[in-house]
């Protein structure tokens, strides 16, 4: 990475802000369902406690529109904070106001606040110069170590590094190290598998893929609209008709550029998307009208496989079927399995697909799982991303 990172810089005695991406799930009494997020940025925060920094930690929690709403309150995350580093870490009762810079200048070296969700002032969204520089001025050095909000140019993401010293965290390193690697220097053969909802989420993606891989495999929701473009019936699955032309598109580009393209063979299909639904498996063109696709089959999960056991390099974005219903997880387990097995570099990014692994059980066996939903679509796009571009080159 050519950015400047934590070890550049010295930060004994410093304020140092450091911004996460805490936005972490959570189920209706507010308990943290995944605190994936905050684990991974332990070793900056304790990076620089060790150093001696005094550590101010802000982030988002959703999207509260500028209005303070207790629902979305850093509490939890606070109190996760504590637990996971041992020490108590104080919650500012807002951003930029009195309590924030009272806790602040009673801090001592090696201690630890975390200011209120960013989102509660309508001004972070808009990277408003002057919200910046009120958080900057609660500072002297800027940290980003927030991966998954650096697509987005905020106060607290981008606009803050106008004002303050401003370096990379280790989570943002490491997620471009292992992206940034598997894209510009990829073992081959390279093989990236893409599922989920809709093509139309992935067009920059897709795009992007086929400038660099060997082989393209296709699943999911998505597999259907290509069916369909190609003049078969797809009974009620998930299509999106206004993009079958550019689903030929995408099959033509990827013959021009040598890229093997799969499609599935067969597909679990079902009544409804509810877990007691009756289901059957049957050709990917002959889906009956009255049912929907929503998994890949057993002769699909058998070709895919084949195909991944060849690989060096998979990178995977989004679920190969209705993961959240345990009927439609075949594929995405057994692919995710099949991952887990291959001595290849396994990348995924992608939120949903984060979740499927992790459901699965195989987190650890992966060589990379991003914390970055929309982050790591816009990286594996190859496109610039804000909180990134504003840090000081090495
Ligand atoms: P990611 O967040 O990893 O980028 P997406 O958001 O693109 O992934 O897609 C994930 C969603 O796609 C999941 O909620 C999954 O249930 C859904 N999905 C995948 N295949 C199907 C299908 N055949 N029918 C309905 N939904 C599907
Ligand atoms: C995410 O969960 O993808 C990030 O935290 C960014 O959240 P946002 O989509 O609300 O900006
Ligand atoms: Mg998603």
């Amino acid at each position: 990475m050519n950015k400047k990172t934590v070890r550049d810089i010295n930060v004994e005695g410093k304020k140092v802000l450091v911004r996460c991406d805490f936005n972490v799930p959570q189920d209706e009494s507010g308990n943290i369902t995944d605190n994936r997020r905050i684990v991974s940025s332990l070793p900056t925060i304790k990076y620089l406690l060790e150093k001696g920094a005094k550590v101010i930690l802000c982030s988002h929690l959703g999207r509260p529109k500028g209005e303070v709403k207790k629902e979305f309150s850093l509490a939890p995350v606070a109190k996760e904070l504590s637990k996971q580093l041992n020490i108590e870490v104080k919650l500012a009762t807002d951003i930029v106001g009195e309590n924030a810079k009272k806790l602040v200048s009673e801090m001592k070296n090696g201690e630890v606040i975390l200011l209120e969700n960013v989102r509660f002032d309508a001004r972070e969204e808009k990277n408003d110069p002057e919200f910046a520089k009120q958080l900057a001025d609660l500072a002297q050095i800027y940290v980003n170590d927030a991966f998954g909000t650096s697509h987005r140019a905020h106060a607290s993401t981008a606009g803050v590094a106008d004002y303050l010293p401003a370096v990379s965290g280790f989570l943002i390193e490491k997620e471009l190290d292992f992206m940034g690697n598997a894209l510009e220097n990829p073992a081959r053969p390279f093989v990236a598998i893409l599922g989920g909802k809709k093509v139309s989420d992935k067009i920059g993606v897709i795009m992007a893929l086929l400038e660099k891989v060997d082989t393209l495999i296709i699943g999911g929701a998505m597999a259907y609209t290509f069916f369909k473009a190609q003049g078969y019936n797809v009974g009620d699955s998930i299509c999106e008709l206004d993009k079958l032309d550019l689903a030929l598109e995408i099959m033509e580009k990827a013959k021009q550029k040598g890229v093997k393209f799969m499609l599935p063979i067969d597909t679990k299909i079902g009544k409804t998307p509810d877990k007691d639904t009756e289901s059957k498996t049957v050709k990917y063109t002959e889906i009956p009208d009255g049912w929907e696709g929503f998994d890949i089959g057993e002769e699909t999960i058998e070709l895919y496989k084949k195909e991944l056991k060849t690989a060096k390099t998979i990178v995977w974005n989004g679920p190969l079927g209705l993961f959240e219903i345990d009927q439609f997880a075949t594929g995405t387990n057994e692919i995710a399995k099949a991952l887990a097995e291959i001595d290849a570099i396994t990348i995924i990014g992608g939120g949903d697909s984060a979740a499927a692994i992790e459901k699965a059980g195989l987190s650890d066996k992966m060589t990379h799982i991003s914390t970055g939903g929309g982050a790591s679509l816009e990286f594996l796009e190859g496109k610039k991303l804000p909180g990134i571009e504003c840090l000081e080159n090495k």
